[in-house]
């Protein structure tokens, strides 16, 4: 290099780098904002990655495919659901692509690990699901938000829903990982409010799918009833299993609402009459959930579900902060207060972010009736996780 003369076309280049890079600045209206998802494109949490990223991309097509006058450009991770990888793969957005916000996850154990480098390099973080209870609790932080739930939330609602029917005895089971344990920790606090005691929690190793030995283990505890904590391709094979083992018929079966969210066309009559809490449901009145219904099913030809609808309000949020900033994602600040001021109109119903960044909202008592979760009633109003361990 040291020998080497500049030549003219050479300093032509540097000076096109240079205007590329103040384009890429401040209040530039001409780059488009780097979208990163990470989400699990494979595994039993696949259709939960893909429901995502649909809703997502849906509410920015009717946006015009610009948020804050800004188009998007989006960048895709793969994160299999397996938490050992979750810090490499996150760093091929934030390193190697160099993504604005990242949009992900669904797995707890991978949000985790995502949250972690969110943190520290202070890249807008917009979690559409995963409900590990740190990340708006001990982990939370400005530049971290969610639009789902708290594991505690759906678990919580539970707990006092079958307590209030006047079980006394629970059995728990799910898969051994944040997730499970922190919904079985949910409904164990609601469940003991009420005047319920958990007699037993059992596990399964996360994704497996065995479960003949825990069938004949809740048969000769004989419970009252049974509250589970299992989604995408896993509740599938739960539901059958319970219902093919007769249990349906002696000991209800409760769960938070991913047992049955996603997965009825599967589920079949196995599913039919099951009771799950959630922040979603179907059969709800208000205006937006039915032009998200419609605009989800004109463009993908599926209704929408849980996860459709958590990627639709990341959407929502992003466009909300977006929008105060004129699309200067790099404006954090102003950006970030607008997020935390927004109410969100979602299909759910409204809500707004606690102080931790976790919606607020309403849990629906949903009953399953043919491919329907449908409402019976808000089991809790605006219901806030308790935070526990943020500072900020
Ligand atoms: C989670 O790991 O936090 C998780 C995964 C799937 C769900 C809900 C929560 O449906």
């Amino acid at each position: 290099m040291k020998t080497m003369k500049r030549r003219p076309g050479m300093v032509m280049a540097g000076l096109a780098t240079g205007l590329l890079l103040a384009a890429g600045g401040a209040g530039a209206q001409g780059a488009k904002v780097k979208v990163g998802f990470m989400l699990p494109y494979t595994g039993t949490y696949a259709a939960l990655g893909n429901a995502i990223e649909n809703g997502f991309r849906l509410y920015v097509q009717e946006q015009g495919g610009k948020l804050g006058g800004r188009e998007l450009e989006y960048f895709k991770v793969d994160d299999e659901s397996e938490p050992a990888k979750a810090t490499d793969n996150v760093n091929k957005l934030v390193k190697r692509d160099q993504v604005d916000v990242l949009v992900g996850t669904v797995h707890s154990g991978v949000a985790l690990g995502m949250a972690k480098v969110a943190r520290e390099t202070k890249t807008l973080m917009i979690n559409p699901n995963a409900g590990a209870d740190a990340v708006t609790g001990a982990m939370c932080a400005p530049n971290i938000f969610r639009t789902s739930f708290s594991n505690w939330q759906p678990g919580y609602a539970m707990g006092k829903v079958m307590a209030e029917k006047g079980h006394k005895r629970a059995v728990t089971l799910t898969w051994k990982y944040a997730a499970g344990d922190e919904s079985v920790g949910g409904f164990r606090e609601g469940f003991e409010a009420g005047g319920g005691k958990v007699q037993k929690d059992l596990t399964v190793p996360f994704p497996n799918v065995e479960f003949q030995a825990l069938l004949t283990e809740i048969a000769s505890l004989k419970p009252d009833a049974v509250y589970v904590f299992f989604a995408g391709g896993g509740a599938v094979k739960f539901v059958k299993d319970y219902a093919a083992a007769g249990l349906n018929k002696t000991i209800p079966l409760y769960g938070a609402g991913f047992l049955t969210d996603g997965t009825l066309e599967a589920q079949g009559d196995a599913a039919q009459g099951l009771l799950t809490t959630l922040h979603y449901a179907d059969g709800l009145t208000n205006a937006k959930e039915k032009t998200f219904r419609a605009g989800y099913m004109a463009a993908y030809k599926a209704e929408p579900d849980v996860y459709a609808m958590q990627g639709y309000d990341a959407g929502q949020l992003l466009g909300a902060g977006l929008a105060a900033v004129k699309g200067d994602v790099k404006n954090q600040a102003p950006l970030i207060a607008a997020m935390e001021k927004a109410t969100i109109d979602s299909p759910r119903g409204p809500f707004t972010m606690s102080k931790a960044h976790n919606p607020v909202q309403d849990i629906y008592l949903r009953k399953v009736e043919g491919k329907q979760n449908k409402v019976v009633n808000v089991a809790i109003k605006g219901l806030a996780d308790p935070a526990r361990g943020c500072k900020m």
